[in-house]
Parts: structure tokens; C-alpha cells; sequence
């Protein structure tokens, strides 16, 4: 490991931004410049769409949740399948495992190899991606015991902490993501 992932100002769960050492060695841009940039329309461009599907997927299965609490209990099961929360959330989750998955064995590889200075930030996008599958398996089974017998308020209102929970990491990952990888789609196109 290239960096020690748990520390508070690494880790997805209590990190504010990215820490300085790994700002440091991102590629030279701007934000607020991207979408200007001739090279936008092609990768840089389709991985915002595919984060901003993903947390737009995220927020709305957490409100979709939410609706559930106050929901009588008698109701709840009738009010999941008309939201059709089961089958949008399952297709939420695996869609940003598969990206997690393309990532980690497709791009990150060879970012590394490219840009070996961009290893700690890498490293941290890494730790990320472990913290999110977990957390998204948690709401994976969180969700699919809504099926089963009686659903009680104590198991609706944990799925709600793990959903938030997820909306959240979820959009310090993305955002600190694009911060790495961003610049280097733009520079290749
Ligand atoms: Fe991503
Ligand atoms: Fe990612």
C-alpha cells in the first residue's frame, strides 16, 4: 500500500478533500475549465455522465427510501414494489460495480503507468472502491430482505443511514476522482 488509507484524512468515510500530498501531483487544470477544453466531447465527458447518472441513481433510491418511513407498515412491502425500488436500486448498484470494476483493471493500470507519480492518488482511488463495493453490498442486502418476512421500522430506518451513508462517500469519491483522472483524459482525448 503506498499510503496508509485508514488515516482520517484518506479515507473516503472522513476525508474533506484530497489531502495535499496527492493534490500535488495531479496534472495542471481547472476545473471550471474542463468542459471549454477541444478534448471534453470524448472520455472526459462520457465518465462525468456515467458519475452524475450515478449519483443522480444514488440520491433518488435514498429518497425513495426515505418515502418508506413514513410509510404504515402494513403498506410498506406494496409501496417498494410500486416505487420499483428493488429493480432500480439492484441496477443502480451492479451498473457502479461494473464501473468500480473498469476502472480498477482497465484505466487506473494504465494512468499508473503513464503518470507513476500519480500513485498515492491512484492508491487512494483504490481504498475508495473497496469501501464503496462494501457499501454497496450492504445495501444490496439491506434491500433484498425487504422481500422477506415482516419490515420493521428499525430495519427501514438502517437501510436509510446506509443509503445516505452511500449518497455520501459516494460523492466525495467522485468528485476527488475526477480531480485525478479528469486532466489526464483531456490530455489524451
Ligand atoms: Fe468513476
Ligand atoms: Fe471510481
Amino acid at each position: 500500500m503506498l499510503l496508509d488509507y485508514d488515516l482520517p484524512k484518506h479515507h473516503v468515510n472522513t476525508r474533506k478533500a484530497l489531502p495535499k500530498s496527492i493534490k500535488e501531483t495531479l496534472l495542471e487544470s481547472t476545473r471550471s475549465e474542463w468542459k471549454k477544453h477541444p478534448r471534453f466531447g470524448g472520455k472526459a465527458n462520457f465518465f462525468m455522465n456515467i458519475h452524475r447518472d450515478l449519483l443522480n441513481g444514488s440520491a433518488k433510491m435514498s429518497l425513495a427510501i426515505e418515502e418508506l418511513l413514513d410509510v404504515p407498515q402494513s403498506e410498506v412491502k406494496g409501496a417498494v414494489k410500486s416505487m420499483n425500488l428493488l429493480p432500480f436500486s439492484r441496477n443502480l448498484i451492479g451498473f457502479a460495480h461494473h464501473h468500480h470494476e473498469i476502472e480498477d483493471h482497465g484505466y487506473f493500470p494504465q494512468f499508473a503507468l503513464l503518470y507513476p507519480e500519480l500513485d498515492r492518488g491512484l492508491s487512494l482511488l483504490d481504498g475508495d472502491h473497496k469501501v464503496l463495493d462494501a457499501a454497496l453490498d450492504e445495501t444490496q442486502i439491506a434491500l433484498d430482505n425487504l422481500k422477506g418476512g415482516q419490515v420493521n421500522r428499525d430495519h427501514l430506518a438502517k437501510l436509510h443511514a446506509g443509503g445516505k451513508a452511500l449518497e455520501k462517500i459516494l460523492n466525495r469519491h467522485i468528485w476527488d476522482e475526477e480531480e485525478v483522472i479528469i486532466p489526464i483524459f483531456l490530455r489524451h482525448g
